[in-house]
């Protein structure tokens, strides 16, 4: 094998994603413990400040800083090069969390075992099943009282929509948590709660191995028999490709806080979990293993200083080996660029990079070149399929507050935009611009960065609005009739496409009954 196929099969690119306080940030720190990625636990202090009051905007700004130091967390496992993509949640939950899993080959859903499936939650999963990614389920903090687990793993199957099977199962919960039965390993592991403890193994030959009775006592190994005959039942056996597929999500049981379960976890990752899959670009679909380079801009990240408008632009490496200072092509404006300095995510650290495989990210300093979804080649053209717009929740009008500062705001509300920090409309009945966004914080981001770094001023108007669809019809006829009738209701997005702003869900209703020859879609690619 070459050393190029080598790197690619060692390659691990996941995110964790959760609801907020399931545990990511805990199970992120446990999983770079067992890298040796750093030291102590407490080390991944992002999350701390993340949850502090955001209307300060010394926070803002600091968790600008800290989410860079924090957007990839790179480590090496039992010969595995491990990626993690922090996908930014909490208040500023926003289209970069969607697109970072662009760029993840699979996902850790990190689930609390009192709360279960919670909101943020089901609108990731909605886009690991877009994109059919592979899905591990950790549920989290079994040392407190929670849910039962045949509960837990319905639940997960309703809310998430898909097929679950429990790989590990727990004796008991809460103050009576005695530890997890490995059920594909056939191994024994008992809980001590002590955070810097690896788990106690008690080798057994199988479930009826009586040493599981003197460890845990009769009746709970009689009720885990019981439980794992069950399971065996009712879940088909697990089947790792129907796993790559995204048709199953095996479930881990743990407490990350106690590092109990994470190792169990991260060793059936490592070995299950996809290396770096074929991209589909539009014009054919790219091999890791090819010999040319490619790569695609998934995230867009401001620098701190105002003063120098500068950025990271995050590359996700598609194909090839990519080298510093060799000229690549920028293909949606031609450039020949030669990156000179670009950065790699190392156990927390960033440093200078010569060179760089499939499934690794590079961070390469950059002046406006960028767009999120640009493609960079070593000369062939190719668009790698970003990830289509989704219809905001959130809608405001933008008014300029500062009409000498028109020029700023109309530059400044367009590179924000390349970033992906939320989407521009036009109304066509008034010509308004009006932002959309899938979180709040966002439109006092928006704000704050214009005036720091473009000194410009805006105001925000409000717009009651329900959804933003993208309309299309195979009937060109009844396109320009609804256009017409809705006149007061339609936009155009960045690329001009017709979007139909529903003020309530009703009127999407009576829209879609009244015009059944129209498509409605809630994404901008159909
Ligand atoms: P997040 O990134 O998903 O938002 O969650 P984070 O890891 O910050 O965890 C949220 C809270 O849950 C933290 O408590 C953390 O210590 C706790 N936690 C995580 N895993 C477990 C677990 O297995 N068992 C228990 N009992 N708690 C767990 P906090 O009070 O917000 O912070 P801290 O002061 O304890 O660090």
């Amino acid at each position: 094998m070459s050393q190029l196929t080598d790197e690619i099969n060692r390659r691990r690119t996941f995110a964790i994603i959760s609801h907020p306080d399931a545990g990511k940030t805990t199970l992120t720190e446990k999983l770079l413990l067992f890298g040796g990625a750093i030291h102590i636990a407490g080390a991944v202090k992002s999350n701390k400040i993340k949850k502090t009051a955001t209307s300060d905007w010394m926070e803002i700004e600091k968790q600008r800083g800290i989410s860079v130091a924090t957007s990839v967390m790179g480590f090496e496992y039992n010969g595995y090069k491990i990626n993690i993509l922090d996908t930014p949640g909490h208040q500023d939950f926003a289209e970069d969390t969607f697109r970072t899993l662009t760029a993840v080959d699979s996902v850790i859903i990190v689930v609390d075992v009192a709360k279960g499936v919670e909101q943020q939650t089901r609108r990731l999963m909605e886009v690991c099943r877009m994109r059919n990614t592979p899905v591990i389920i950790f549920v989290n903090k079994l040392d407190r009282e929670g849910r039962d687990p045949f509960d837990i793993l319905d639940e997960l199957e309703q809310e998430l929509k898909i097929n679950v099977r429990p790989l590990s199962w727990p004796i008991n919960i809460g103050a009576k948590f005695k530890g997890v039965y490995n059920i594909h390993e056939n191994s024994l592991d008992l809980f001590t709660p002590d955070k810097q403890k690896v788990t106690e193994r008690v080798e057994i030959e199988n479930i009826n191995d009586p040493r599981i009775d003197e460890a845990v006592g009769i009746t709970d190994a009689a009720k885990l028999r019981e439980d794992l005959e069950l399971i065996e039942g009712v879940y088909p056996e697990f089947d790792e490709k129907v796993y790559l597929e995204g048709k199953v999500a095996p479930v881990f049981f743990g407490s990350a806080l106690n590092t109990f379960g994470v190792k169990e976890l991260l060793d059936c990752f490592v070995k299950i979990a996809p290396s770096p899959r074929p991209i589909v670009a539009e014009e054919r679909e790219v091999r890791p293993e090819e010999e040319h380079f490619s790569g695609f801009v998934f995230k867009i990240h401001a620098n701190m200083d105002p003063n120098h408008r500068s950025c990271i632009a995050f590359v996700k490496i598609c194909s090839g080996k990519f080298e510093r200072n060799a000229p690549y092509r920028h293909i949606r404006s031609g450039k020949t660029l030669k990156f000179a300095a670009p950065t790699a995510f190392m156990a927390q650290k960033k440093s200078i990079v010569d060179e760089a495989y499939p499934g690794d990210i590079v961070g390469i300093p950059d002046t406006g070149n960028f767009k999120i979804g640009d493609t960079i080649t070593s000369s062939e053209t190719l668009h790698f399929k970003g990830l289509p717009s989704f219809s905001p929740e959130m809608f405001k009008y933008i008014e300029n507050s500062d009409p000498m500062k028109s020029k700023q705001l109309e530059k400044g509300v367009q590179q924000l935009m390349d970033e992906g920090v939320a989407q521009l409309f036009t109304n066509q009945f008034n010509g308004r611009k009006l932002i959309g966004t899938v979180g709040q914080l966002q439109f006092e981001v928006i704000q704050y960065r214009l005036l720091h770094e473009y000194g410009a001023q805006c105001r925000w108007e409000p717009i009651s609005l329900y959804k933003a669809c993208w309309i299309e019809s195979s009937n060109p006829v009844a396109l320009e009739n609804f256009k017409k009738r809705k006149h007061q209701f339609m936009a155009l997005d960045r690329e001009g496409r017709d979007v139909f702003l529903a003020d309530s869900a009703y009127v999407l209703q009576m829209a879609q009954n009244d015009f059944p020859d129209i498509k409605f879609h809630q994404t901008s690619e159909f």
